[in-house]
């Protein structure tokens, strides 16, 4: 496992590591995203949707669950488990097809579905940091043979 930290990034320095991985990661990969509310999981995945060339608007999907994006032969979804009660809600809802090789699958609130989750590819966590406008981010890389990753990403 390779693991990267980052100190004190503002919003465009958080917004160039989601451009970063982004380029690195294919169909099939899983990024589980952690962090308190209002930590910047949602914003992370919208620079990271953006980036891959999705210029409308990223929205936050805590209603429906999951938003999925198929634009450019690209197919990355993005599920938001906060609002998940049980284990079978995520199965009653279809929720595992996003867990298949046909997506690129960005999930904030994993620990809301630990039990069922399979192991991600990528788990960060986002931290508030010493001010409104700054975060720490860690960066776990369960793939780092695959997909070796530039601290400077
Ligand atoms: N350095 C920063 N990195 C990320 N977001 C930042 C930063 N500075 C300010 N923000 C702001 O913090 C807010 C983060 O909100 P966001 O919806 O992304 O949080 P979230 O982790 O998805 O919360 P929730 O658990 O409610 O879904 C945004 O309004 C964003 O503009
Ligand atoms: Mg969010």
């Amino acid at each position: 496992m390779q693991k990267i930290e980052y100190r004190n990034i503002d919003k465009n320095q958080l917004k160039n590591i989601a451009i970063n991985l982004q380029k690195k990661l294919s169909l099939g990969d899983k990024v589980y995203i952690s962090g308190g509310l209002g930590a910047g999981k949602t914003q992370f995945i919208r620079e990271f949707i953006h980036s891959a060339g999705y210029f409308d608007v990223v929205k936050s999907p805590s209603y429906s669950i999951v938003d999925i994006y198929e634009f450019n032969n690209k197919k990355i979804a993005h599920l938001d488990l906060f609002r998940l009660t049980t284990d079978s809600e995520f199965e009653d809802a279809g929720l595992d097809e996003y867990l298949t090789s046909k997506w690129l699958t960005l999930i904030e609130w994993p620990e809301m579905a630990k039990k069922i989750l399979p192991k991600c590819e990528i788990l960060i966590n986002i931290k508030f940091s010493n001010d409104q406008t700054r975060r720490d981010l860690v960066i776990q890389n369960f793939i780092p043979k695959k997909l070796n990753l530039s601290s400077k990403l």
